[in-house]
């Protein structure tokens, strides 16, 4: 369906970026942006534009072509959900981090928000779809409360093919599968995993798990383009074709090198100069429950890509910028009070959506209250729509910078704009700090302590290492 969208279609459909409230001749002199900021800085910005391209030209920017290149890919995975839906009544994905931030938040944008709790007519006859991205016991014990695991698929998730996480959790579910269906367990288990590294696509191969391949250089938070997101999108009915149409429009968008006329390269640049001035929180606020994680999975984006202790010469910068996930208008009643008096330390950025897939009126009552009754006649969505603008004005007035994006809609091709979005913004202010923003190595300490404590082979070292650690004090300890 996503090829067949016409072009108008597609151009209502596109996101709006607002960044009036991050300049100066809006927020003040003080904390705002001047239009002369950015022209200061248009060399750097024409260098990385150009770095950019020449990267994507060299193949360094795998996830960049995700949208055009799939075309067998998708056709096995559509094949693959139909089947799915005829044997199956659950979807479990087992997989952490970019293996699970995408899936989690394409189910909760693009299906219906009690997806689960739905009869299964209602939801199009779809198996329904957990995620176990913890080793928190209580959860695995109680997953298995919930579903019956002879009619239940299980999409093991990892680009590495070996993080402990998910191996952990496939081992729990081989052996449950195992005896409860004997050698009828290979049917139930999906492998999602690079196509030679790892200890995943060699057991995938040797007990013939059905398998897709996330592509070479594309990373985990990356990925969810990839099989990573389409398979367990399309298992649940999402629309795959469409959200890769999304991309590919997004890109498209995304070409121009002028800042001026590439929202991604914008929002970059403004984050970029907003970093250099101390922000060092970026605050994502959807209003809506259906990007609540969209906020979670763009966190693990902009932490895991720019949180970098060294750039691409060596030299220590500590960069990044702490991203903060909220609500609209929920978290107005809990963190809009410190966005909005507390330090000029954030840039935030509200996600609205112009219309909404259901529309609720709210009913006139208690006309002698009119501090009740004024509500009556208004619609919800009129209310959050009210809201969001109001919090905006709020943190106009009170010099806190903020972004705004619309989605027209909801649906599976502004969620791919939106996912490529974020992508390219994210990849764009990676070169602005002259970083690398596709590896992290900063988590590797805690890895390979973890494996030391457990007694994997190979890291007795560490495991000495960390015996010798200065003992804790009594007197901290309370
Ligand atoms: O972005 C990344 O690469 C990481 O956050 C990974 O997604 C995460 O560590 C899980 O890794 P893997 O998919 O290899 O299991």
């Amino acid at each position: 369906m996503g090829k067949a969208l016409c072009q108008s279609w597609k151009e209502s459909m596109k996101l709006r970026f607002d960044f009036n409230n991050m300049m100066a001749e809006f927020i003040g002199e003080e904390e705002g942006i001047t239009k002369s900021q950015i022209e200061a800085l248009m060399p750097k910005l024409q260098a990385a534009a150009k770095a950019m391209a020449e990267k994507r030209l060299k193949g360094e920017m795998a996830w960049r072509e995700l949208p055009y290149n799939q075309d067998e890919v998708v056709k096995d995975i559509l094949s693959i959900a139909a089947e799915i839906k005829e044997k199956f009544e659950a979807f479990v994905v087992l997989g952490i981090g970019g293996s699970a931030l995408g899936p989690i938040a394409i189910q909760q944008a693009l299906n219906h928000l009690h997806y689960n709790e739905l009869p299964k007519e209602k939801r199009g006859g779809y198996p329904r779809f957990y995620v176990v991205d913890n080793v928190d016991p209580e959860r695995m014990s109680a997953l298995f409360d919930v579903i019956d695991v002879e009619k239940t698929v299980f999409n093991v998730i990892t680009k590495s093919g070996s993080t402990s996480e998910t191996m952990a959790q496939f081992l729990i579910i081989r052996e449950m599968l195992k005896e409860k269906l004997g050698e009828g367990y290979r049917d139930h288990i999906i492998a999602t995993t690079d196509r030679e590294k790892g200890n995943l696509i060699k057991i995938a191969k040797e007990e013939g798990f059905k398998t897709f391949y996330i592509p070479e250089g594309v990373g985990g938070r990356f990925s969810e383009l990839c099989p990573v997101g389409l398979l367990p999108a399309a298992a649940c009915g999402i629309d795959i074709e469409a959200m890769l149409a999304g991309a590919a429009y997004m890109d498209e968008l995304c070409k121009e090198e002028d800042v001026f006329k590439n929202a991604a390269y914008m929002a970059a640049t403004l984050q970029y100069i907003a970093m250099q001035a101390g922000k060092n929180v970026s605050v994502m606020m959807p209003y809506a429950d259906s990007l609540k994680y969209i906020a979670d999975w763009y966190a693990q984006l902009w932490a895991e890509s720019l949180g970098k202790k060294y750039d691409l010469q060596g030299n220590e910068v500590f960069a990044g910028q702490t991203p903060v996930k909220a609500l609209g208008v929920t978290d107005q009643h809990s963190q809009v009070q410190l966005y909005t008096e507390g330090p000029f330390d954030k840039v935030i950025t509200f996600i609205g959506v112009d219309r909404y897939r259901s529309e609720v009126p709210i009913p006139r009552g208690y006309e002698s209250i009119p501090a009740v009754s004024f509500l009556g006649g208004h619609s919800m969505n009129e209310l959050i729509h009210a809201e969001q603008m109001a919090t905006e004005y709020a943190l106009l007035k009170a010099r806190k910078l903020n972004c705004t994006i619309v989605l027209p809609e909801v649906n599976a091709f502004t969620i791919g704009q939106l996912l490529y979005f974020f992508e390219v913004q994210t990849a764009f202010v990676g070169e602005l700090l002259n970083i690398n923003a596709f590896d992290q190595p900063g988590v590797e300490e805690g890895k390979n302590a973890t494996y030391a404590l457990l007694g994997r082979p190979g890291y007795e070292a560490k495991k000495a290492e960390l015996d010798a650690r200065p003992a804790k004090k009594a007197e901290y300890i309370l």
